[in-house]
């Protein structure tokens, strides 16, 4: 990280002034750098207040998406569509219109804070601006019903890599779709698709991703925050929004073309949060306690509930319970 990208991090994870002095020894520079780094930032857009007896603070942050800023980490050879909107109700939404309108493949919704954003079970996704990722990828892949089950599991492990490599974190998958940093939720997946029941296969798969990347302390309700951080909340960095969204896409593409051959699910077992604790099912309305054994070929979690009874599941939800 540059010096104006630490003192960026740095400010943006408090809300109170930081001197100058704590600022230079943090980051093992002298105070008139980091004031240089400071004026070069606000040259920039960034407004930071600075006091002379309490050091600085971050107003406002032009932490903005643009399709240039995504671009900059894309292969040049690729040339999806990208739609980046300022609000929508829901990115998933929004991609499965364009998708029934026949847009391509590939092409990539993005809103930098959603107005209904939804989750699993019929759940809400808390989607503040300026802050997360919302991103919604229109698939049309070539494949039956039953391969096209494995696509959350396969996005799930690809974003997860995407992520470490961006942020050199170690991001583990709760089956079957959250992606967990340090025991609390950091990332949700959901699909919604549009079958073919002439043909059997799948018309259309929107895949929607919401990562918390900029600190959620502030922003989110605390009953949220039992279960709920961010990227910056457990490094301490601040990271670009635009850098990760080209990693995810760039990963989720090579775990997809790989899905045939289930090559993801090793990873996605190594990843597993889940694997060795005691869970509860909830299937049909009914919770039941069991023990999470293991991951199935086809991504299903494996349960032995406490009568001896085995199951895969392939739906329901499986909530670990604390030790
Ligand atoms: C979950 O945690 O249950 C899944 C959350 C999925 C959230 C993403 S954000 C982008 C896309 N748009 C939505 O409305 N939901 C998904």
């Amino acid at each position: 990280m540059t010096i104006k990208e630490s003192v960026i991090s740095e400010l943006s994870c408090s809300d109170k002034y930081i001197s100058g002095e704590a600022l230079a020894e943090k980051l093992g520079v002298s105070r008139n750098t980091i004031w240089k780094a400071v004026k070069s930032l606000r040259e920039e857009g960034f407004d930071i207040d600075a006091s002379s007896n309490r050091g600085y603070r971050i107003l406002e942050m032009p932490y903005i998406i643009t399709e240039a800023g995504i671009r900059k980490f894309l292969p040049q050879s690729d040339n999806r569509r990208l739609y980046i909107l300022e609000s929508t109700d829901s990115t998933n939404n929004y991609a499965k219109d364009l998708a029934r309108n026949g847009e391509s493949g590939g092409t990539v919704v993005i809103s930098d804070t959603q107005t209904a954003g939804k989750g699993r079970m019929g759940r809400s996704f808390c989607s503040p601006p300026k802050s997360s990722i919302y991103m919604s990828l229109i698939l049309r892949p070539k494949m039956d019903i039953e391969s096209s089950q494995l696509i959350t599991s396969c996005v799930a492990a690809a974003t997860a890599s995407a992520i470490d490599k961006i942020c050199g974190t170690d991001t583990q998958i709760k089956w079957v779709n959250d992606l967990f940093l340090n025991g609390k939720k950091i990332c949700g997946i959901l699909t919604e698709a549009s079958v073919s029941f002439e043909s059997g296969t799948l018309d259309f798969a929107v895949v929607g991703i919401g990562i918390n990347v900029r600190s959620v302390l502030n922003v989110f309700p605390d009953e949220l925050l039992k279960t709920a951080t961010s990227i910056q909340d457990e490094t301490k960095i601040l990271f670009d929004r635009s850098e990760i969204i080209a990693e995810v896409i760039t990963s989720v593409e090579k775990y997809l073309n790989e899905l045939p051959d289930r090559k993801f699910l090793e990873e996605y077992k190594k990843r597993s949060l889940i694997m060795g604790k005691r869970v509860i099912v909830t299937k049909a309305g009914e919770e039941r306690e069991a023990l999470a054994v293991g991951i199935s070929e086809n991504a299903g979690l494996e349960v032995i509930y406490d009568d001896g009874q085995k199951e895969v599941l392939n739906s329901g939800e499986a909530r670990i319970l604390p030790t």
